[in-house]
Parts: structure tokens; C-alpha cells; sequence
């Protein structure tokens, strides 16, 4: 399908652009009203994400009322643990809970690993096809997975944590189940991420949200190697990885098979742009809780953002993380806004 707005792929292939493109990681959620009235339409957050017309209907707000260059299709990275047998349960307020855990050579039995991706992720493909008819073009889709760094934080963990210390001890007790672990969720999330290329996805988001909780020398050992075939094996379509927290890893990622490279507000635009060279677009990187600031502080923390990129075009203007569910959707729009009337030279 010809696409009407193709800002955000050119921007991460490096070609030319009018304008930054905007568009924020968590847009399709709580801090839409419209979201809310569906998500109490249904018993609970699964029931949204396993019916592929609502989830269709809620990737798609965005873009209607926020008017964001692209929308990510609703779903969650949570969904691969699952299809590998070990579901989850969101629970209120508190956030994902597994009933099983994979802590040892005896808990990975249960984990499986060979299976058809329509068979047991069907809804998200699905929802993916759905989405992108309903869309007619208007933007690019965006498809993503976790990195399986962080689906292994939540396969051992069981649950989130400030500091994923179980998951951690795996990696100083017994690296060879961690490795085999990693190298299992690798080959599910090649699978399925090339399965929502098929299905209509414009552009894949890996997001290593636990990426922060280890160390430069742990990271080029757990993670990278998972990121890089992760990266080398999607070919049709950009790649964007977002490994949060890891700045001292960036000129690793920056080696990477990808296009795009996530940054968070700790992440200075100039030194990262240092690092990085030019053959890469950066995404990011505003601080989520700017966006609790007034209008006109809203504005210029923006500008000041947006002329730190100083004139380069390979850039795709977003959060330096999700934005927080209580933010005023107003002030997401102040935001958008601020970005498309900024003029590059
Ligand atoms: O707009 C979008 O970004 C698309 C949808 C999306 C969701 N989760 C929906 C969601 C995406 C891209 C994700 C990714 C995701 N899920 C990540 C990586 C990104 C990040 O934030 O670092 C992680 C770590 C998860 C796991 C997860 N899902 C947690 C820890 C939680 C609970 C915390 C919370 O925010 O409530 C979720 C729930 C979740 N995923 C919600 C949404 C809209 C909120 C649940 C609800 O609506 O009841």
C-alpha cells in the first residue's frame, strides 16, 4: 500500500525529510480517554490485546486524535513468554505476574520453542493486518518485540522489579542456561517479528527496557550478541533498537545491523551523535515527565531538544521512554505540535 506520510522511514533510512517525525512510545494507552472507555469495555488488559478489532481500534486513536507520524500496533512483549508457555497475568496497579518461573535446567523443560507463530501469536498477526487495511496508508505501523535480555528478566523473574536481581543471579550462577534461554527467546522473536513484517508491519522496535540493570561487560555478553542476529535477520523493513539505560554500550550498538538507535533523557543528543557517526538515525529523546510541565514549558524544552540534533536529518523525534499514563493528552499535543512546525534547514 502507498503510504501518505513515509516521514519516520526515511528518516530512519537516512533519506531526505521536510520535517522531524514524531511519535511517542506508549501512545496507544491510559493517557487517552478513548483508550479508557474501551479498555473498560473488555475484562481486562489480555481480553484488549487478544481481540485483534479493538486492538486495531486502539492503535489507531493515536494517530486520530494525537496525529503522531506512526502508529505501533497494541499489543505487548509479554506475548512471547506466553506463546512459550509460560503465561502471564496482568494484574491492576501492580503489572505483569507469571505463575511459573524458568530458574533452572528442570523449569526449562516446559519452555517450547518450535512452534507456528499463526498458530499461537495469530491475533497479533491478525490485529497487525487489520490495523494496517483500517489505516489505508495514512502512517507507517510499527511492530515490536522485547529484547531478549528483558523477556529473559521477565521469564525469571516472574514479575517486575527494580533491580531483576534473580535474573541477574542466573547470569553468575549458571551462564549456560541463560545462553541457551536467550538463544531459544532469539529465534521465537526473529520468527515473530518477521511474521508482522508479512502481516503489514513498515518498521520493528526492539525495546531492551532492562537493558540499564547490567554492566558494559555483561551487556556485550547477554545482550548484544541476541540484538545483533535479531537485527541482521529482519531485512525489508527499518530497525530500530532501544536499550534503556545503556549508554556506555552505544558505540556497540551503534555496530549493530540497524537503523535507528532509541535514546533516553540521560542520553546527551551531541555526545550520543558523537558516538554513534551519522550513519545511523537516534530516536528520542525528550524526558516523560517533561511533559508534566506547562504548555509553554513544554514548547521550549522541545526546541531546546530539537536544536540539539543541529540540522542532521537522521533523527525521529519521541520520549526518552513510555509516556506516563496521568499526563494530559493536551500536553502530548503541545509536544507533536512543537515538533512539526520546527523547521530544518
Ligand atoms: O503504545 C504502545 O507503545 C504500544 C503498546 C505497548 C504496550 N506495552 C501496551 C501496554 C508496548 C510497545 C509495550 C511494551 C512493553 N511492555 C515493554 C517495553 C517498553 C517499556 O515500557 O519499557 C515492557 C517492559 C512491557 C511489560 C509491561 N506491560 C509492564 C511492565 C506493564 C505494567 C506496567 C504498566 O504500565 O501498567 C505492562 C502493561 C501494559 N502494556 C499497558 C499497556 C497499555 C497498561 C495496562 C493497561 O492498560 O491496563
Amino acid at each position: 500500500m502507498k503510504l501518505q506520510n513515509d516521514l519516520i522511514l526515511r528518516a530512519a533510512k537516512g533519506e531526505d525529510i521536510e520535517r522531524y517525525p514524531v511519535w511517542l512510545m506508549r501512545q496507544a494507552g491510559r493517557i487517552l480517554p478513548e483508550y479508557r472507555a474501551v479498555r473498560e469495555s473488555v475484562n481486562g488488559f489480555k481480553e484488549l490485546v487478544e481481540n485483534p478489532a479493538l486492538a486495531a481500534e486502539v492503535t489507531i486513536q493515536p494517530v486520530d486524535i494525537l496525529d503522531v507520524d506512526a502508529a505501533i500496533i497494541f499489543s505487548d512483549i509479554l506475548v512471547i513468554p506466553e506463546a512459550m508457555n509460560i503465561p502471564y497475568q496482568m494484574i491492576e496497579k501492580r503489572g505483569p505476574w507469571f505463575e511459573h518461573t524458568i530458574r533452572s535446567e528442570e523449569e526449562a523443560k516446559r519452555l517450547e520453542f518450535d512452534f507456528d507463530i499463526e498458530d499461537r501469536l495469530g491475533y497479533v498477526l491478525e490485529a497487525i493486518r487489520l490495523t494496517v487495511k483500517q489505516l489505508n496508508g495514512r502512517v507507517p505501523l510499527i511492530g515490536f518485540a522485547g529484547a531478549p535480555w528483558t523477556i529473559l528478566c521477565y521469564m525469571v523473574e516472574g514479575h517486575g522489579s527494580k533491580t531483576f536481581s534473580e535474573a541477574k543471579k542466573l547470569l553468575y550462577t549458571n551462564p549456560t542456561l541463560a545462553h541457551l534461554l536467550l538463544q531459544h527467546v532469539t529465534d521465537v522473536t526473529i520468527a515473530y517479528l518477521k511474521a508482522q513484517v508479512k502481516a503489514g508491519a513498515s518498521m520493528i522496535q526492539v525495546f531492551d527496557s532492562w537493558a540499564g540493570i547490567l554492566g558494559t561487560e555483561q551487556y556485550a555478553t547477554f545482550s548484544l550478541p541476541y540484538l545483533s542476529q535479531i537485527a541482521s535477520a529482519i531485512e525489508d523493513v527499518p530497525v530500530t533498537l532501544f536499550s534503556k539505560g545503556a549508554i556506555t554500550s552505544i558505540p556497540a550498538l551503534a555496530k549493530l545491523d540497524c537503523n535507528t538507535i532509541g535514546l533516553d533523557w540521560n542520553m546527551d543528543i551531541p555526545v550520543m551523535r558523537s558516538l554513534v557517526g551519522d550513519s545511523k538515525t537516534l530516536q528520542g529523546n525528550l524526558d516523560p515527565c517533561a511533559l508534566y510541565g506547562s504548555h509553554q514549558s513544554i514548547e521550549a524544552e522541545t526546541i531546546k531538544m530539537l536544536d540539539s540534533f543541529n540540522n542532521n536529518k537522521r533523527h525521529i523525534v519521541n520520549l526518552g521512554h513510555g509516556v506516563y499514563p496521568d499526563v494530559d493528552p493536551e500536553k502530548v499535543k503541545t509536544f507533536i505540535k512543537t515538533v512539526k512546525s520546527y523547521e530544518t534547514k
